[in-house]
């Protein structure tokens, strides 16, 4: 099973850049079609939250016109950029989708059960797991306690060096760990919202992030200064899962990049 994991995409209005600086749009458009083209094709792909920049109708339905390509199931989750209810409004039709409350939901039917998170908490750019938030993961993961399961969220709930993003994690994370620490089938809790590749052990498992597939967050691991965006390359996370293996992370970076046989010395195309 091959999941790939894309996130913040910051979607703007067509014609639009994020901070007036990148151009979000041109960067998922190239995602979308570089995931097309991998072989084999992911059995799905998740978009871990910051979906679009400010939440608006015009932006999400930007978002869908530019996800439109794509050729392998789509789930889509909740960031801190994100607006409920004008994501319900562009995407009223999607079956995994909850209508109201939080975005959460179970993927079933393959080796590993993938369990999705909102940490959303409106205005704010911090995230939070509540009580109730937290009581539906519980009750999801009594159904199936020792399958291979991926928790997937938006803000990590555990710290990762960089004093500024650090502050904006995910509140409740004490509850959230003592929870996880009941189930090592949990594989991973894979989450976005830092903009880099990033792993870590925490309750019992690992902690994971996926860099941007557009721009990222600079690794500024003092205080000194605040967050800042840099355009190091765009990238994705793709888990592989076999039996034999359990789960192995890739970091996948998205872009042309040279590549050569090393039998003939000639210049190859990766991809189909
Ligand atoms: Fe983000
Ligand atoms: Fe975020």
């Amino acid at each position: 099973m091959l999941i790939a994991q894309i996130t913040d995409l910051h979607i703007q209005p067509e014609g639009q850049k994020a901070y007036g600086i990148v151009d979000t749009n041109q960067f998922l458009a190239a995602a979308v079609a570089q995931l097309n083209r991998f072989t084999p094709q992911p059995d799905l792909v998740i978009a871990t939250g910051d979906l679009v920049d400010e939440g608006s109708l015009a932006e999400y339905q930007a978002l869908k016109r530019l996800l439109a390509p794509l050729q392998a199931p789509l789930y889509l989750a909740m960031g801190n950029h994100d607006q409920r209810q004008h994501f319900r409004q562009v995407f009223p039709d999607l079956p995994y989708l909850p209508t109201a409350g939080p975005v959460q939901y179970v993927i079933e039917g393959y080796p590993v059960r993938l369990i999705v998170l909102d940490t959303l908490v409106a205005g704010e750019s911090y995230g939070e797991i509540d009580p109730a938030r937290l009581d539906w993961l519980a009750a999801q993961l009594a159904q199936a306690p020792h399958q291979p399961t991926v928790i997937f969220m938006h803000h990590p709930p555990f710290a990762i060096g960089i004093p500024g993003m650090d502050a904006l994690k995910c509140r409740g994370s004490e509850a959230l760990a003592a929870l996880i620490r009941r189930y090592p089938a949990v594989q991973r809790v894979a989450c976005g919202h830092v903009h880099r590749s990033i792993q870590v052990n925490w309750a019992g498992t690992i902690g994971s992030v996926a860099p941007s597939v557009a721009h990222q967050v600079a690794l500024r691991l003092t205080t000194v200064g605040s967050n800042a965006l840099v355009m190091e390359p765009p990238a994705c996370h793709l888990h592989l899962w076999t039996a034999e293996n359990g789960l192995v992370t890739h970091t996948h970076y998205l872009g042309e990049f040279e590549a050569y046989s090393y039998a003939t010395k000639q210049p190859i195309s990766l991809y189909a």
